[in-house]
């Protein structure tokens, strides 16, 4: 459930009306609902009922430090892959004790400052890293609390390009080799080996493979404690599909919990989970305006937002709904919808069954919370999108349109063009 509908006519989010968003900020802009993040965050926690469990929410998916801070205080912690999304999580008010560092390609800086800050768990994803870790934790006179990401080869997702959890893709280790890392970690004295790692996907639909994959977990698991080797956490991942409402819902997360705690079921361990897209893609819109429309057999409809404010159509031929910020009148008709980027790729849908729409005409584009406002560029000297937060009646800007004057303060001539021919 999200909190965007029309009201009298215009279609809001809570209590605000885009349109007005619209007017005040420019298009193209994106909007987050306070009220829905807090529901989506609430939903996915409390399915797990009294359970030891983490949420860490995928700061990938979503990383404008007010939409971090709603959720830091509902108490979720944040999973980073990277120091700024470490430090974004940070200002937030996310806790270090709450932050997971994931991702194959850590540097030996960014290992430093998540030793340094403390973080929950450093999730390893190769024997190289441990070594790294392992030597500048000693360095630092401290003991870094890691987990060994395993790669289960099980693979799942909703696009190629978003899955990881097969054998051949780049992330984690083996099953055996992790084992072997484990207690390599656990006989470490500036290591602390507290758990294992899993994520095999992005936007999946259907519960048999994550499954799969939480069942090799558990297993590994077993063996340690098995060979007296203690392990106190699992940290399952994301991945679960939301509804962009071209397809059947995917597994609701009362669903998702119900499966961990088949797989779990009597069996004492700490789980971390580190959803994005279920938490953020239906708490957000990505609202434009249409420029003009091409006549053609099938109209063209020209926005003004582009493939560098939101890509996933372009690279995962992602579906969004699109809904007019006027309730729609008249009959549906046939459309393709493009931005103005000059490239074929630049366009959000072919042949859409849509309501009438004229230049001026301001639309929604839905489920945009996650993997939106994160993915955009400035490409085509385009000024990189802003954001606002609705809470209730009110709004804000939380980010400000970066536009092309503020982005030439980054840019200078080289000496041999400063001056003139
Ligand atoms: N944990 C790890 C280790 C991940 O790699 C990811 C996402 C997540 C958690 C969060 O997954 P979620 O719950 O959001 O599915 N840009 C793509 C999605 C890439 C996902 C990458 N990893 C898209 O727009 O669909």
């Amino acid at each position: 459930m999200n909190h965007f509908e029309y009201r009298g006519g215009a279609f809001c989010c809570e209590g605000v009306k885009l349109a007005e968003i619209a007017e005040a900020v420019g298009t193209p802009c994106y909007v987050y609902s306070t009220a829905t993040l807090e529901r989506h965050y609430d939903v996915f926690r409390s399915a797990f009922g009294t359970r030891d469990v983490l949420v860490a929410f995928a700061v990938k998916a979503n990383s404008n430090i007010a939409v971090l801070a709603t959720l830091a205080r509902k108490g979720a912690g944040a999973d980073t892959v990277s120091q700024g999304e470490i430090e974004r999580a940070l200002m937030a008010g996310a806790p270090a004790s709450k932050i997971i560092f994931s991702g194959v390609g850590k540097t030996a800086e960014e290992l430093t400052f998540a030793v340094k800050a403390g973080v929950h768990q450093i999730n390893v994803e190769s024997r190289a890293e441990l070594e790294l870790l392992a030597e500048i934790a000693r360095g630092l006179g401290k003991k870094a609390p890691i987990a060994i990401r395993v790669n289960p080869d099980v693979g799942a997702g909703g696009h190629e390009k978003i899955s990881t959890g097969k054998g051949d893709a780049k992330f984690g280790v083996s099953p055996e080799q992790a084992l072997a890392l484990f207690a390599r970690a656990a006989d470490d004295p500036h290591l602390h080996a507290q758990g294992l790692a899993v994520h095999i996907g992005s936007q999946i639909r259907d519960l048999a493979p994550l499954e799969a994959a939480f069942r090799v977990m558990r297993s590994l698991a077993e063996k340690l404690r098995g060979d007296g080797i203690p392990i106190e956490r699992l940290d399952l991942g994301g991945g679960l599909g939301v509804p962009y409402f071209n397809e059947p819902d995917p597994p609701s997360p009362a669903e998702y919990a119900a499966m961990v705690g088949r797989v779990f079921d009597g069996f004492d361990i700490g789980l971390s989970f580190e959803p994005g897209r279920m938490i953020a893609a239906n708490a957000g819109v990505l609202v434009s305006r249409v420029v003009r429309l091409q006549e053609r057999p099938r109209p063209i409809v020209v926005l003004d937002a582009a493939m560098n404010d939101l890509i996933r159509p372009a690279i995962y031929d992602a579906y969004h709904g699109i809904k007019p910020l006027n309730q729609p009148k008249g009959a549906e008709q046939a459309y393709d919808v493009v931005g103005p980027i000059c490239e074929t790729g630049d366009t959000f849908t072919r042949n859409r069954m849509l309501p009438p729409l004229e230049a001026g005409d301001l639309v929604a584009f839905m489920t945009a919370g996650a993997y939106g406002a994160v993915m955009a560029s400035t490409y085509n000297a385009r000024a990189l999108v802003p954001e606002v937060l609705v809470s209730g009646d009110t709004y804000e800007i939380v980010r400000r349109r970066w536009d092309v004057a503020e982005q030439l303060k980054l840019e200078t001539l080289p000496s041999w063009l400063a001056t003139k021919a």
